[in-house]
């Protein structure tokens, strides 16, 4: 390897740099149709630190979303997407040939060994495998989580999840954006798996592609697992075309797509794989019974939720082959390497689940009640204007925009002249005039884009304590 891009800093860079990854333009808070271009913000690389890995509790950070957007992008330049061709325009190979051209192709490869470093090493160290794990001992693990699956299928209003659906001032906004962020892999729904089919390892080849045939609807397109889930998206008003809410993604879900990938692409970590295939069939049967239900409770009969319907079917058979055509015969085979490899994909892919989750659940909770001009900011807008708060100002002019981004502290919005508007999730616009106010959390995914020629506006930022009060609003109380 050259000696510039042995160095994480400059391969990376490298990557970000190809123009498709530019920043977005202002009509580009939607991106339809064009499945080649995934804005990226190279310009925060020079903020994120290269040289050590994501700690877990960072997932929700801005370093978290660049990692992850650059490291989904490497390793989706190796899927194949095709020019849309649902419009009068002429397909646009310009962009085609960018994506999968030479030069993206030695500068993902490049980036792609750092980028999935710096977003998983935390994660080995986090999970710690204790004690001998015999294979019976192993089995009896698995067993034991699945029959606690089968027992406890789990409320509605106990997934913290739904509850953030159902209580946001307006769920079907919060549910666009959920389905949004389940966008990045089920529209291209066990891509990672099928960087598995190709080789010659034997009957769990087999047993793989088996599951890998229900995935791809058994080549009836209609009932591709991801073209169940077009038509879902479709039903609720959102555009399923690969992408179109890049912008959106936030990196706990990019983190769940790209840890698949990951053990996938890296032949080394199959059973890795195996073991984080077996976590999310094996729970996926009582999610998806909830994510069905809530999703008919919040949109009525008009929404297709087959897609769910038909996971909660088949996951039932997924999960029990994956234990038994899968984990058992490979730990039969190949004894403790299977075994530790099998352990560590299952507590990795539960714990970035269980992180992914709250990233969300903060994402719902704080965009589903927002609100402008929220009474309870006055204090702090009266401490900024004494100069008590440290603060950062902006000047913008007409189009100016910010590709999405997080903030690593919680602060307020605070417009003197011009107008904008705020991108709080998928789908939400939120208006803003002189004198308006709100607040943003750290952690927590935005965009904005002014609308006037000129706009001018202020960032005062809270102390920890003063933001603590403002997380979980109380959405009745509180006016828009
Ligand atoms: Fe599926
Ligand atoms: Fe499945
Ligand atoms: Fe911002």
């Amino acid at each position: 390897m050259p000696a510039d891009i042995a160095c994480p800093a400059t391969a990376i860079a490298r990557f970000a740099a190809l123009a498709w990854q530019n920043e977005a333009e202002a009509g580009e808070l939607v991106i339809a149709g064009d499945p080649f271009r995934r804005p990226a913000r190279a310009r925060d690389l020079s903020f994120v630190a290269l040289d050590q890995p994501l700690a877990m509790d960072r997932l929700a950070s801005n370093m978290s979303l660049a990692l992850h957007r650059l490291l989904f992008n490497a390793f989706e330049t190796d899927l194949l997407f095709l020019p849309d061709t649902g419009t009068d325009a002429a397909p646009d190979w310009r962009r085609f040939d960018e994506f999968y051209g030479p030069e993206t192709a030695a500068c993902a490869a490049a980036a792609r060994p750092h980028l999935e470093r710096l977003a998983f090493a935390a994660l080995e160290d986090e999970v710690e495998l204790s004690g001998s794990w015999s294979p019976q001992l192993t089995l009896a693990y698995f067993c034991d989580f699945l029959a606690r699956e089968e027992r406890a299928p789990g409320c509605d209003e106990g997934d913290p999840v739904m509850t953030a659906l159902l209580s946001a001032r307006d769920p079907q906004a919060a549910a666009r954006h959920y389905l949004v962020q389940m966008a990045p892999d089920f529209l291209s729904e066990a891509s990672a798996m099928a960087r598995l089919a190709p080789g010659a390892y034997g009957p769990l080849q087999s047993a793989l592609f088996n599951i890998l045939i229900d995935e791809y609807g058994a080549a009836v397109h209609a009932a591709k697992h991801s073209s169940l889930f077009a038509a879902t998206m479709a039903s609720c008003g959102l555009d399923p075309r690969p992408h179109a809410y890049w912008q959106f993604y936030q990196p706990g879900s990019l983190a769940l797509s790209n840890y698949f990938h990951f053990v996938a692409a890296n032949k080394r970590h199959f059973f890795r794989y195996l073991g984080a295939l077996f976590y999310t069939e094996a729970s996926l049967v009582n999610i998806t019974g909830r994510q069905s239900r809530t999703l008919r409770r919040i949109f009525g009969e008009r929404v297709e939720t087959r897609y769910f319907d038909e996971h909660r079917h088949i996951d039932r058979h997924h999960r029990g082959m994956v234990l038994a055509r899968l984990i058992e015969p490979a730990i039969a085979a190949y004894g403790a390497r299977a075994i530790a490899g099998i352990l560590r994909g299952f507590e990795e892919f539960r714990l970035l689940q269980a992180q992914a989750d709250r990233d969300l659940e903060s994402q719902l909770a704080w965009a589903g009640s927002l609100a402008r001009n929220d009474p309870r900011l006055e204090p702090h807008i009266a401490a900024w204007r004494a100069g008590a708060l440290r603060s950062e100002t902006f000047h913008e002019s007409l189009d100016e925009r910010s590709t999405t981004h997080i903030h690593p502290d919680d602060r307020l919005l605070l417009l003197e002249s011009g107008t904008m508007t705020f991108h709080p999730s998928a789908g939400v616009a939120v208006k803003l005039c002189a004198g308006d106010c709100l607040f943003i959390p750290r952690g927590r995914l935005h965009g904005s884009v002014v609308t006037s020629v000129d706009c001018l506006y202020h960032q005062p930022i809270l102390p920890a304590e003063a933001a603590a009060g403002l997380t979980r609003a109380p959405m009745a109380e509180v006016a828009a």
